[in-house]
């Protein structure tokens, strides 16, 4: 199981990380355009393979796509980050030109790869990625929702006073500060609804918290936030690599799924070896889909701003 990904800043690093701690891939790639930094980090993770105990070879290169040959998977993260005060969508003019040509490339030396795309306005760059490259649409997958759903099922542990084990949630709709869709009506307490345990003014606040959760760790950290990108992301990748079959709302090319078409939005998805093995279509409650439509033009609306 080869892995590349693209992009050794923060999140591509600790993605690379985690993938290697998790010991079920043979390889990581890890491809960057600064001289040298992606080699630096490949070689430094590598000499924690003898303290953390696992055998995944680590490899670094400055933009030398042929090392990333027959690659299972392809993660992208490069691009710019968003600083404080920034919105996500801000960032759509650099980062869409990235995408463009780090897919192409990818695909060129990986032409069966599953890509999951990170770089953000990361709907809208998954959008771009059907759009101009060939690769079926079960095989463009982004990553929004497992990060969002992390970041809710936080939230949801915070104001329950729960473990975080005990609590199951999703974030749907657009990975924005705006689009997200905590799904407080589906989320659970070891099976039980938290509406039992939460009143709706805090599951409010949970809902609000969630969804303004990148932003929270951009202003605290001058940047947008690396740990939980990174090990979301390795989620999935790992559901992917070990055909797991376990479901994450991921940015899924939409034709019809819950009313919508032409679009990569947040839905529950079945992950395996085939990349997006199906779309799960739960029933919303009117709230929830209004959210969702809602968000939906949101995406779109930026969409529109590619240049295709
Ligand atoms: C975040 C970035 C990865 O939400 O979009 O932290």
């Amino acid at each position: 199981m080869k892995v590349t990904v693209v992009g050794a800043g923060a999140v591509g690093a600790s993605c690379a990380e985690y993938i290697a701690i998790k010991d079920f891939a043979s390889e990581v790639v890890l491809l960057d355009i600064k001289e040298g930094y992606a080699e630096g980090k490949a070689m430094d993770l590598m000499q924690t393979a003898s303290l953390n105990g696992f055998d995944t070879k680590i490899v670094g290169t400055t933009g030398d796509y042929s090392k990333t040959a027959n690659s299972d998977i392809c993660v992208i993260t490069s691009g710019i980050p968003r600083k404080p005060g920034m919105t996500r969508e801000e960032l759509i003019g650099i980062n869409a030109g990235i995408v463009k040509s780090v897919s192409s490339s990818l695909i060129e030396h990986s032409p069966n790869t599953v890509l999951i795309v990170v770089s953000n306005p990361m709907d809208t760059m998954t959008y771009l990625v059907h759009k101009t490259t060939n690769l079926p649409k079960n095989k463009i997958i982004g990553m929004g929702g497992a990060l969002d759903s992390a970041r809710f099922k936080y939230r949801l542990a915070e104001a329950l006073g729960a473990p975080i084990s005990d609590v199951d949630g999703m974030v749907i709709g657009g990975h924005s500060d705006k689009g997200m869709v905590p799904l407080t009506n589906h989320a659970t307490r070891n099976s039980v609804k938290v509406s039992e345990f939460l009143s709706a003014e805090r599951l409010d606040q949970v809902k609000e918290d969630t969804k303004v959760g990148g932003a929270t760790l951009t202003k605290l950290l001058g940047t947008s936030a690396w740990y939980a990108p990174g090990a979301a992301v390795s989620a999935l990748v790992q559901a992917i690599a070990c055909d797991q079959k376990k479901m994450f709302p991921c940015s899924a090319f939409l034709e019809g799924e819950y009313g919508l078409n032409d679009l990569s939005i947040g839905v529950p998805c079945i992950l395996g070896r085939n990349g997006i093995e199906k779309i799960v279509e739960i029933q919303l409650n009117s709230a929830e889909a209004d959210h969702l439509k809602e968000s939906a033009e949101g995406v779109k609306k930026t969409n529109g701003l590619l240049e295709l």
